[in-house]
This record gives structure tokens, C-alpha cells and sequence, in this order.
């Protein structure tokens, strides 16, 4: 069992001696966000005017375009071009990669006249505004030739990827057959969109052969040398920056029409482009979370020890774009049972693109496994809570592998009474308030966690300022706030002394945010840093007569309330470096994950406790409250984290009662494509939702002790939803979104 105390690791983040390391610090860039001042890519002031572009987007799902006249809107007021496959300035071939060790391969706009999906971007219309490109837009005429296509997820034609074979421990059919309890049940979750509150959007321009494109990206890297390969020119000649992001989730690790046609148009007009997608264009295309089928199959001994585990998912992916969402993935890990069976299947559809959404794998995969092990509880008549303690593995139950710190146990036993979990009575349909049945469920969540290697450079100026460059994201999630802290308390300054430039394919070259790694690589990274600038200031001051520290011993040197000391003598930062090198002082690092980093199971861990109401009536279901306790190593920032994962609490219950888009299988389109049809959940939706972290540091996992939050609140949420649903009224629905009239079907 992990332990929680704090290991000595000896570095100034794990020494936390400022105690800024975990402190609720208000957002870095708060007060830029919320008077206006933090420009989101299209909104960024460009040297001279700016041209508008409106991207058209395919009204077939699977064909070609035979004729795009353009006569209509190339007369319209303002109207500076018009393209389609028929037009488009050459680009690299698709798939193209001439630049070495690069992060993407040429992905060239209308490069032939395929429509692969509803949806698709055809065509683009470039204006002196806004309305009169998009008015011209309307003004097009293309004709399209249909060809019959597969729009319908059927299960039962579904693939195994190649080099995602079945993964197998004992004999899982025999132990199956044997089990004295059984279940084997069938949950299906459906195609969820990301809706960030900010579309893909694009401002970019050229001067001489150099390009500068501001981009909504999660990723600084991808995009400018996706960018470099389409446009065959070096990919030094393009300075890409996303410096603030409108949330990303997985949604913008791609990129898409708006970066490559912004960026064609500009050079093509000589002026500065914007180039965005509306939000009911996002729908299709961007990418989306595909559905999954989910066949899980339990088998218990009578006292509740699993011997037989099985979760086999089928989704689907685009034709050509395969993908495959690792719904069974993280089965692989959470219990114990001798003998397990996990596997993934895909369906190729003509569909828009699916891709990684918050939580791949976990998020989906959990709306199965977390009902299953709910539903076996009630056949044992056990606890769901203690059904889960009896299954807790010492070890990887399919590897072996030591855990680094795992405390799922710890986050049940400590939020179950702090929940109220023993007022939940196990027979459903019992409790009444009002017209209102009330039910309480739980589940488990659990979230890889992963390190990539990141760089990063710091500054000192001579005004004792430091400055922290990464080419770093913040989607949204805190990057900014948690690297100013990192920085602060490495080089022992205060807070207001640190600047963090981040966003910018010129700053040493990071990941970005996505699988919820972006704190702890980037963080590193800033600590290794930092490391490397103490070292180097201790030498010159070591080494300078002027100094008080002249002598050292550098080993000694210590930084602390922005004063570099050693022994009793000391002087401020600003003193050191104006004296002896006015222009600033400014080092690299890098950090790479330990060679051994894998050789621990590692992942954040938590439990989801949900009360709901539901009115038996109109099938009508709120939720009531909501507890969950979290252990993702040492937290960063309480307020940030806190609201991270109360984030995905938040889009749990969203994926449990109203998420989903509907396909319409005649056209390959999704039905609901705006935010009136497509139903997240709004604040009146969201009673009482807490969150809370245990103490916890996973020496595993990095330098820093941490582990990634983004993603860890939306695993297992909407199952505590779900199970909490059929606490109250004794409907099971197994289909996601639990929607009024499954309920009122349910109850007959
Ligand atoms: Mo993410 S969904 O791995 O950006």
C-alpha cells in the first residue's frame, strides 16, 4: 500500500521552503483574462488590416466534389478569393516529410477532390470582412457526386487493430464458466464532442518568407511543423504561437483547415488572415470521442474476489484515419482477478474524424467497468465500496510491476464517510423527498500517468526579475499559475518576480498539454532549469572578489527570499547580476523521464461519490451532490487542481445524463451540431460538486512528486452518476445518455 509520507527528495520544489508548492495561487494570467487583455488567436492585431476567411464545409459524407462555380461570390462585395480542390495553390503531397526528426507530416488543404466526410472543408472564401466572406460563401455552388458509404456503427463488424492483439492472463473463459456469480452485460456510450468554449481559429502573416501564425493549439510543435511540410519551407521560418487557448481536452492535439488555409491566404494576399471555425462546424470538423459497445463479463466467487474479469470495446474511427479509443485499457490494472480478457475492436465508418477526448480510454471505458462491478455488488450483496477493497491488487495483476503510489483505497475509505455513504440504502427506490426518489452511487477512478521529455530556459535580469520560456500550452488548465511556482520556489524569489513566457515555437521546445502530462513534463523541465541557473550564478558569485559569497564553497550556495547566501553572507540576486553581467543571465535545461521510469505501474487514482434525484413521473434525474477524492501525487496549485478535476466531474455527469451526438445514417452527419442540441451540463445542472486531494508525493513519477490532474475527474464520474441513478429508482440503463425516457421505459 502506498505510503503518504513525504520522501526526501532533495530539491528546492520538494523543499517547498517559501510553501509556494501547493498553495491555492490565483491564475497567472487571471486579471489578462478577465479584463480582455489576453488575445486568443483570432483576436490577435496584426500589422496591417486583416482579411476574413469562411471555410465551406462538405453537404455530402462520402463522395467527391464534381464543380465548385464561383462566379456569384467572386463578384460579391469584397471578395478577394476563392478556393477548392480545383484552385488551391500546390502544397506538399499528403503524408509528406522532409524536415528531419519532425513532429508532423505535410497535411495539404483540398488537395483532391475526395469528400470524405459531412462536414469536411471544400471550399474557402477569403473578404475584406467577416460577413461579406461569409456571405459570399453563401453565394457558392458545388455539386457533389454521393457514393454509397457506411454511416452505421455496427459492432458486429468490427476489426482488431493491427498490433492491438487481446490481452490475456489464465484462462479467462474456464474461470468464467466456473464462477459461482456471474454478470455479463453490454453498456454503450455515444460519439461526445469537446465543444471548447473557443472554436479552432487561426490569425496569420507573412513578412518576406517568414511566417507568424497565432493558432489555437494544445501543441506548439505539431502545428509549426505541420505547417513546415505543407508549405515546404523550413520550419525555422515559422513562428507559430498559442499563447492563450479557449480549452483543448484533446480536441486541438490535431490541427486543422483553419492553420494551413490562414496561413496560404496570407501569402497568397499579401495581407494578415483570420481564419476561424464556427461552433456547429466543430462538430464535424474537428475531431469528436467515437462511440463504444462494451461487453463486460465478471466472475466472483460468493464472497466477492474476482476470478474471471473481462471488458472487450468496439468503437469506430474515420476510414482513414484510424483511431482507436482504449476503452479496456485501464481494466488492465484496477482489480485483481487471476484470469482477464481485455481487448479493443474498431469499426472503419464514413465519418468524421474520431480522436482523443478527455480521458481516452478511461472516460468511455469506465461508464462500463464502474456500472459492472455496482451491479455485481448488489448480486453479492456487498458494498459496492467493500466489493471494490476485496478486489485491490498488491501488484500489476497483468504485468507484475510494483505501483508507484496508488491510494485508491485510501480515496474510498476517506470519502465514503465525509459523503455520507452509510446513510445509502442498498435496495433501490426506497428514499423519498418530494416527488423525488434519491439514490447514491460510486466508482473508482483511475488515470495513466505519463512523463515526456520537455526543455525550458530561465532568465535573470539585472532588476533580480526571472523569466521562465517554454514552448508550453495552457489550455485553460493552470500552466501558466504552476510554472510560475516551480520557478519561484527553485530560485527562491518571490512570486512577483517572475515572468512566464510560454506559447512560442521560438522557447525551448515542450510537449504541450494533452494525457494529462503537460505539469509534470513542463514542470520538470523548469526545475532542471532553475537547477542549472543556481549552479551558474553560485560559480560566478564563488568566483567574483566583489562579492560576499567570493569564495563560496559553491556547493553551499543556497537561494532563498530572493537573496543568493552562503553561510552568513549574502547578497540579492538583482545585486549579483547587474554587477556582473547587466544584460542578464540566461541558461537552458531539459529533463528526460528516468530510464526506469516504466518500471512502476504509475497512474492518479480517486473515488466519485454521487446523490441524484429522480422524479419517477417524468423520468426527470438531478444531481444532488457530489464527493470526490482524489490522490495524483503532490499537487501544485490547490485551486487549479481542484478545478481540474472538478472539471471533469462536472463533464461526467454530463456523459452519464445528456452527452452525445446522434448520427444521421442517411447523410453520415450528426444530427445535434450546437450547443442547444448537444447538451452539456450548465450550472443550474450542478448543485453541490467538491473535490478534494489526499497528501500524497509519487517519488516514481518525477522530480516534482506529481501527477497529472487534467484528466483524472471525468474517470469513473459518470458511472457514480449512473450507479447513483439506479441507487434511486431501479433502472439500470446501460445505454449512455440516461435520458427521461429510458428511465420511464425502465420503469414500465
Ligand atoms: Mo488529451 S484527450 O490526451 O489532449
Amino acid at each position: 500500500m502506498a505510503s503518504v509520507t513525504d520522501y526526501a527528495i532533495p530539491n528546492p520544489v520538494t523543499r517547498n521552503r517559501a510553501g509556494l508548492i501547493g498553495k491555492a495561487v490565483n491564475r497567472y494570467e487571471g486579471p489578462l483574462k478577465v479584463c480582455g487583455t489576453a488575445p486568443f488567436a483570432f483576436e490577435i492585431e496584426t500589422p496591417t488590416p486583416a482579411v476574413y476567411g469562411w471555410i465551406v464545409g462538405a453537404e455530402i459524407g462520402h463522395g467527391r466534389v464534381v464543380s465548385v462555380d464561383a462566379a456569384a461570390a467572386l463578384a460579391a462585395d469584397g471578395v478577394l478569393l476563392v478556393w477548392s480542390a480545383f484552385n488551391t495553390p500546390a502544397q506538399a503531397e499528403r503524408g509528406a516529410k522532409v524536415n528531419p526528426h519532425g513532429q508532423a507530416a505535410a497535411r495539404p488543404v483540398f488537395d483532391d477532390d475526395r469528400v470524405r466526410f459531412f462536414g469536411q472543408p471544400v471550399a474557402f472564401v477569403a473578404a475584406d470582412t467577416l460577413e461579406n466572406a461569409r456571405a459570399a460563401a453563401g453565394l457558392l455552388v458545388i455539386d457533389y457526386q454521393a457514393e454509397p458509404a457506411d454511416y452505421a456503427f455496427d459492432p458486429a463488424k468490427a476489426e482488431t487493430p493491427p498490433g492491438d492483439e487481446d490481452s490475456r492472463v489464465g484462462d479467462f473463459e474456464g474461470a468464467f464458466a466456473e464462477a459461482p456469480v456471474k454478470l455479463d452485460e453490454t453498456y454503450a456510450t455515444p460519439i461526445q464532442n469537446h465543444c471548447q468554449m473557443e472554436p479552432c481559429a487561426t490569425t496569420a502573416w507573412w513578412e518576406g518568407d517568414e511566417l507568424t501564425v497565432h493558432t489555437s493549439n494544445q501543441s506548439i510543435k505539431g502545428p509549426q511543423h505541420l505547417l513546415a511540410e505543407t508549405l515546404q519551407i523550413h520550419r525555422e521560418k515559422v513562428h507559430l504561437l498559442s499563447r492563450y487557448i479557449g480549452g483543448g481536452f484533446g480536441g486541438k492535439g490535431s490541427a486543422y483547415e483553419d492553420l494551413t488555409l490562414a496561413a496560404l491566404a496570407a501569402r497568397d494576399l499579401g495581407r494578415p488572415v483570420k481564419v476561424a471555425f464556427t461552433r456547429q462546424q466543430m462538430f464535424h470538423a474537428s475531431i469528436h470521442r467515437p462511440a463504444t459497445v462494451q461487453r463486460v463479463r465478471l466472475g466472483a466467487t460468493k464472497d466477492g474476489r474476482l476470478t474471471a474479469l473481462a471488458l472487450e470495446a468496439t468503437t469506430h474511427c474515420a476510414r482513414d484515419e484510424a483511431f482507436t479509443e482504449h476503452a479496456a485499457g485501464f481494466a488492465r490494472s484496477l482489480y485483481a482477478a487471476p484470469n482477464r480478457l481485455t481487448g479493443h475492436k474498431l469499426v472503419r465508418l464514413d465519418l468524421p474524424i474520431a480522436g482523443p477526448m478527455r480521458g481516452p480510454g478511461e472516460a468511455a471505458g469506465m461508464l462500463s467497468l464502474e456500472c459492472a462491478m455496482d451491479e455485481l455488488a448488489e448480486r453479492l450483496g456487498l458494498d459496492p465500496v467493500e466489493l471494490r477493497l476485496r478486489n485491490e491488487p498488491d501488484e500489476h495483476p497483468e504485468s507484475g510491476a510494483p505501483f508507484s503510489a496508488r491510494q485508491l483505497v485510501e480515496c474510498m475509505n476517506d470519502a465514503a464517510p465525509r459523503f455520507g455513504w452509510s446513510r445509502r440504502n442498498p435496495k433501490p427506490g426506497q428514499v423519498r423527498d418530494g416527488r423525488w426518489r434519491v439514490g447514491m452511487g460510486m466508482a473508482a477512478a483511475i488515470r495513466g500517468n505519463f512523463l515526456l521529455p520537455a526543455k525550458a530556459s530561465m532568465r535573470v535580469d539585472a532588476d533580480g526579475t526571472v523569466t521562465i520560456r517554454q514552448g508550453m500550452t495552457d489550455i485553460g488548465t493552470g500552466t501558466y499559475t504552476i510554472l510560475a511556482q516551480v520557478t519561484a520556489e527553485t530560485m527562491g524569489v518571490p512570486l512577483d518576480r517572475v515572468v512566464v513566457e510560454i506559447g512560442d515555437s521560438g522557447f525551448a521546445p515542450a510537449p504541450g498539454s494533452g494525457g494529462q502530462f503537460g505539469a509534470a513534463s513542463a514542470g520538470s523541465a523548469v526545475l532542471a532549469t532553475g537547477m542549472v541557473l543556481r549552479q551558474t550564478l553560485a560559480r560566478m558569485a564563488a568566483a567574483d572578489p566583489a562579492s560576499p559569497l567570493s569564495g563560496g564553497p559553491v556547493e553551499a550556495i543556497d537561494f532563498r527570499d530572493g537573496l543568493i547566501t552562503v553561510e552568513n553572507r549574502s547578497e540579492t540576486l538583482a545585486a549579483l547580476v547587474s554587477r556582473l553581467a547587466p544584460a542578464g543571465v540566461e541558461v537552458e535545461g531539459a529533463s528526460t523521464p528516468a530510464a526506469d521510469a516504466r518500471a512502476y505501474a504509475q497512474h492518479a487514482y480517486g473515488a466519485h461519490f454521487a446523490e441524484v434525484g429522480v422524479d419517477l413521473v417524468t423520468g426527470e434525474i438531478r444531481l444532488r451532490r457530489m464527493l470526490g477524492a482524489f490522490a495524483a501525487g503532490r499537487i501544485l496549485n490547490a485551486k487549479t487542481a481542484r478545478s481540474q478535476v472538478t472539471g471533469g466531474m462536472i463533464w461526467g455527469v454530463g456523459a452519464a445524463l445528456t452527452e452525445g451526438n446522434k448520427i444521421d445514417t442517411r447523410y453520415g452527419s450528426l444530427v445535434n451540431q450546437d450547443l442547444g442540441g448537444y447538451l452539456v451540463p450548465s450550472h443550474a445542472d450542478i448543485a453541490d460538486v467538491d473535490a478534494y486531494f489526499l497528501l500524497e508525493v509519487d517519488d516514481k513519477a518525477n522530480p516534482l512528486g506529481i501527477k497529472g490532474v487534467g484528466e483524472l475527474g471525468i474517470c469513473g464520474a459518470g458511472a457514480a452518476v449512473a450507479n447513483a441513478v439506479y441507487n434511486a429508482c431501479g433502472v439500470r440503463v446501460r445505454d449512455y445518455p440516461i435520458t427521461p425516457d429510458k428511465i420511464l421505459a425502465g420503469l414500465g
